[in-house]
């Protein structure tokens, strides 16, 4: 139907005929002659219809917005005041000799050059409409381009693409399951795989050695921007490889991709250990573009009479840290300090004391702060110097558990990097390295990565004895503040997979009716394996600039995990409930329920 797309038009064309396809995207009726924009997916080229042809005029005089039509045109150079430099094809406009309306359209729900207008949920209802922005079609585009090059990536370097089920049973990454009704066995069900992890792992027990998979995972978690229940993975799972080499082959597909996608260098990756990471930065994904650091303070506070920073700082749980907001003692109003002890709130800090440097010549006189009567001179100084304080900065405090203060001033840290414009414009790539093995929420152990994950050093005698302080040999890949990918060595070892279950209260029969298949194979001579996995939609998201992932997606879910488009989930047919065995209980009724069986 077309000879070639809107966007490909050139100064090349001149002179001949083309059959174009697409949308109307603009029309200006400038009373003889009609202008319109013709849109389609490579982009958009200028129209003239001019009265020598009356009849055709005649029907674009009938082009609304979005009319899907067929043009039969002659290409030709514009004039030198018209040509428009901002347009890919703005030096050639094409007459318009033939005019096939090939469908109408109804005035649309939604703006398309306007989009803010649209709310959210209007534009996922209407996610179709929404797509044919040139904006949205180029991020999926790019999202095209960034599959083409990690299988082009992976394959160059050995890689196999092998698809694993989505029918399967549960895989513990943290989430809730997405359960999947049996019909053939009445009662029981499917889960979605959180993730192919136990499947790329028997895939080593085979023999594969290099797998890769670019799946779909499912995870009923809380949403947010660079969270989805339906996402991407790149997935990929080595044999006899260690840490460090399938780091290497993750950093070179990240490499290569943005090397080829955005001409940008990414570097070599620095590696940084998760405590080192909490510890200066507050997060396990520290965003390096943010120059602010954690100062520990405890020794320095341990002896004053103030119980909310000496209690801490006495107490080996918990810990005592500022932050130096530099520059900000002119530009936070009390007001603004006030919202900011809010917002460390929300992490759990009871309260937040400052410390404003107005004049460091002026010794005390210069400085100003609710707790400075609980200092003395030598801890004024000791803090003034080890945070390196200049005259208009803020100091601000943490004091409390490690966990909250760790929390607090990690969340502080970025949103002083934002609201001071300190975050700097450039691609900060790292692993982060030797994270614990398990984590203790509410006394119980819980896995950090996945239940999978190998010890580093330590045998499954040793590991039982001391989890707590145990180390995994897990690495994360970090860029710019977000978590791209993750992954680590595998357990290959039955009786070290059995030891990391039972720290995790998993009792040997539950791990037999879970696992059981996994506990087997580990005994058929399984290979040393390691892996990891990327966040596709996270990848593409920072590539192309979006906020979030639901902008790199074709068709994603609002936040409560619903699709306006389709009204998913829906009610389910009672005939169909009654095949499959199940029986759905009304909403009001479930509340009390889940508040008993509530896992977390
Ligand atoms: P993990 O759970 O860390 O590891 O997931 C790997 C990567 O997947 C992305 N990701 C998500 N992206 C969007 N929405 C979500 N809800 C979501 N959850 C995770 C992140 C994350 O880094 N099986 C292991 C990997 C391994 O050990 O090989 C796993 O799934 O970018
Ligand atoms: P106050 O003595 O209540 O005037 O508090 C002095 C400073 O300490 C204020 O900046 C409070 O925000 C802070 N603060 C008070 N209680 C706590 C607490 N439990 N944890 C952290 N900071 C606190």
């Amino acid at each position: 139907m077309r000879s070639l797309f809107c966007g490909e038009v050139n100064e090349s064309h001149v002179g001949q005929e083309v059959t174009l396809c697409g949308w109307v995207n603009r029309r200006r009726d400038l009373g003889a002659v009609i202008f319109v924009d013709l849109r389609d997916r490579e982009g958009i080229v200028q129209v003239v219809f001019d009265p020598d042809l009356q009849e055709v005029l005649a029907t674009a005089n009938t082009l609304r917005n979005e009319f899907c039509v067929q043009i039969k045109g002659k290409v030709r150079a514009r004039p030198e005041s018209q040509v428009n430099k901002d347009m890919a094809t703005g030096a050639i406009e094409v007459l318009g000799l033939e005019l096939n309306i090939l469908n109408k359209a109804a005035p649309l729900p939604l703006t398309l050059d306007n989009h803010q207008k649209n709310s959210e949920e209007q534009r996922l209802k209407y996610r179709y409409l929404d797509l044919r922005r040139p904006e949205m079609t180029e991020r999926l585009r790019f999202r095209a381009k960034v599959t083409s090059q990690v299988r082009a990536s992976l394959e160059n370097q050995g890689f196999m693409d092998i698809e694993t089920p989505i029918l399967t049973a549960a895989t513990p990454e943290g989430a809730r399951d997405y359960l999947v009704p049996s019909r053939t066995q009445k009662g029981n069900f499917f889960a979605l795989p959180q993730s192919p992890q136990l499947f790329k792992q028997l895939l080593m027990m085979s023999g594969m050695e290099r797998y890769y998979q670019i799946v779909k995972c499912f995870r009923d978690e809380d949403l947010r921007a660079d969270r989805q229940p339906e996402f991407t993975q790149i997935d990929i799972e080595t044999s006899f490889m260690s840490a460090e080499q399938v780091m290497d082959v993750a950093e070179k597909m990240v490499h290569e991709l943005f090397r080829s996608l955005l001409n940008v260098d990414l570097g070599t990756f620095p590696q940084m250990t998760y405590a080192e990471a909490m510890t200066r930065f507050g997060s396990d994904k520290p965003d390096l573009r943010n120059p602010l650091e954690i100062v520990d303070i405890a020794d320095i506070v341990k002896d004053v009479e103030f119980k909310v920073l000496a209690n801490p700082a006495n107490d080996p749980k918990g810990r005592v840290s500022v932050i130096k907001a530099p520059g900000a003692a002119a530009q936070f109003s009390r007001k603004k300090i006030d919202d900011l002890t809010k917002y460390v709130g929300i992490y759990g800090a009871k309260g937040m004391p400052w410390l404003k440097v107005n004049d460091l010549a002026a010794g005390r006189d210069g400085l100003q702060s609710p707790i400075l009567k609980f200092l003395s001179d030598d801890a004024v100084n000791e803090l003034l110097s080890r945070t390196n304080a200049a005259t208009g900065d803020i100091l601000f405090f943490g004091a409390d558990t490690y966990s909250i203060v760790t929390e607090s001033l990690g969340a502080l840290r970025l949103k002083l990097g934002e609201d001071l414009d300190l975050v700097s414009d450039e691609w900060k790539p790292l692993w982060v390295v030797d994270f614990p093995m398990f984590e203790e929420i509410n006394g119980g152990m819980h896995a950090l990565h996945h239940p999978f994950t190998a010890p580093s050093k330590l045998n499954a005698q040793e590991l039982e004895a001391n989890p707590v302080g145990a180390l995994s040999n897990a690495y994360d890949m970090v860029l710019n503040g977000c978590e791209l990918g993750g992954g680590s060595v595998r357990i290959h070892d039955a009786d070290m997979q059995a030891a990391v279950f039972r720290i995790l209260g998993i009792s040997d029969e539950e791990a037999q009716e879970k696992f059981g298949f996994l506990l087997e194979a580990l005994r058929y001579g399984t290979p040393p394996h390691a892996g990891l996995a990327f966040g596709l939609d996270r990848i593409v998201m920072l590539m192309t600039g979006a906020t979030s992932i639901r902008d790199v997606m074709a068709f994603p879910k609002t936040t409560t995990a619903a699709c306006p488009l389709t009204n998913a989930p829906g009610r389910a047919n009672p005939a169909q409930l009654v095949e499959l065995g199940v029986q759905a209980i009304p909403a009001e009724e479930t509340e009390e329920a889940s508040e008993e069986t509530d896992a977390e």
